[in-house]
């Protein structure tokens, strides 16, 4: 065999591999790509229900929020509870509670609301959001923050 000839193979054989290679990234992506346009696009959101504490741990005529959750816990003086969203309707800022004033006050455009939820004042134009409030078989009361109750709705413990 003369060297031409060798060289001659050895290109053959680099044209080979360099097709076998094309073959095989071709085969691979769309097989990537199939796999995207089967797979379901799925929005994993975080859990709407949170452990909120027992009752005891809040007191009567009390007003707290949880700042993880951005929920109101109140604790009415006839011992009943109800939850209310910390976020302002007029523009989503998020509510302080004043407790001098006994009021929620909204920093960002200056909407107040009365511990009950109702507007007050301001630019909101709707009632801070009632959240359904229950107790789970261990006496915890447990927010929905997905579901959104009348505002005479209230958990009697
Ligand atoms: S966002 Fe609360 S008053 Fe505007």
């Amino acid at each position: 065999m003369t060297d031409d000839r060798k060289k001659k193979m050895n290109r053959r054989e680099f044209f080979f591999k360099i097709g076998i290679g094309s073959i095989g990234v071709t085969i691979g992506g769309g097989s990537i790509l199939s796999f995207q346009y089967i797979s379901p696009n799925v929005l994993f959101e975080p859990p709407t229900k949170f452990k909120a504490g027992l009752p005891e741990d809040f007191p009567a005529n009390s007003v707290t929020l949880n700042s993880e959750q951005l929920v109101y816990i109140v604790r009415a003086k006839a011992g009943y509870f109800y939850s209310l969203s910390a976020v302002c309707t007029h523009l989503g800022c998020i509510t302080q509670y004043r407790t001098s004033e006994n009021k929620i006050a909204c920093p960002c455009h200056g909407s107040i609301f009365d511990i009950d939820g109702q507007v007050l004042s301001g630019p909101a134009p709707r009632p801070l959001e009632h959240l359904q409030i229950e107790q789970n078989d261990r006496g915890e009361l447990i927010v929905d923050k997905g579901v959104t109750v009348n505002e005479d709705y209230v958990l009697k413990v």
